[in-house]
């Protein structure tokens, strides 16, 4: 089974994951069920005695963990995993059972066909550091997007889910931070409009997304529902209740 859930910032929001916290039905779970993180997964992030901390804990548990990335990520760090292809995409391979589903992929998991795209711009970037506190990766370039595009070119546009970090222009939340692109390099691009077009043109059933640290149900342009996770850990049936929300 899949369970996904919202940002979970390392330490800082896990507790809905935790087993022996607010997620119990988590120490029934095995290798073959898998908890997806929408990005902000945070767990790559100082590459030193927190992180081996908090990435023992996790691979310690029964589950397969995955995640797309967020804002906050340590894309510096993330980069140097190793790379292999893992149920029909890229992964970043961060622990025998932890993987970093990569931009523009499409997986199946559990006989569900996902399309990851993470990445989103931090409203914050001027107060932080580069490369320090603050990656000008957390934004796609041209060729993530490109890269994408083929990726959906080669199933025919159509997947089941669609696993984000950011929203689509014309979301609701997507007017809620602004960007401001002085912040990155000319090869950077604010994925808001790339993932309205996707929206557009994808036959999908279901979109996920994080980075907005809140539950709720949009109704999207193509009358599609797009749930928005943070501290929901949701399975498939349970969207399907949800949906219409
Ligand atoms: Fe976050």
């Amino acid at each position: 089974m899949i369970y996904f859930t919202g940002d979970t910032h390392r330490e800082q929001d896990v507790a809905k994951i935790n087993p022996d916290d607010k997620f119990p039905k988590g120490k029934e779970l095995t290798s073959d069920d898998y908890l997806i993180v929408m990005g902000d997964f945070g767990f790559v992030y100082d590459g030193g005695k927190g992180d081996k901390f908090w990435l023992d804990w996790l691979e310690s548990l029964p589950w397969t963990t995955c995640f797309i990335d967020g804002n906050h990520e340590n894309f510096d760090l993330l980069n140097q995993y190793p790379q292999e292809q893992w149920h029909g995409g890229q992964i970043h391979r961060i622990r025998s059972n932890i993987v970093h589903l990569m931009r523009g992929e499409i997986f199946d998991i559990d006989h569900v066909r996902c399309f990851c795209f993470g990445g989103a711009p931090s409203h914050d970037a001027q107060y932080r550091v580069s490369n320090v506190n603050w990656w000008q990766e957390e934004l796609p370039t041209m060729e993530q997007m490109k890269h994408a595009m083929h990726t959906l070119d080669k199933v025919g546009w159509k997947v089941d889910m669609v696993l984000t970090h950011e929203v689509f222009e014309s979301h609701e939340l997507a007017t809620k931070y602004t960007t401001n692109m002085d912040n990155y390099g000319p090869e950077y691009f604010d994925c808001k409009l790339f993932l309205d077009e996707i929206e557009k043109k994808l036959d999908y059933k279901v979109w996920l997304h994080g980075h907005y640290h809140t539950d709720q149900v949009y109704q999207s342009p193509s009358n599609k529902p797009c749930i928005s996770l943070f501290n929901r850990v949701i399975t498939l049936e349970e969207i399907e209740k949800i949906k219409g929300e």
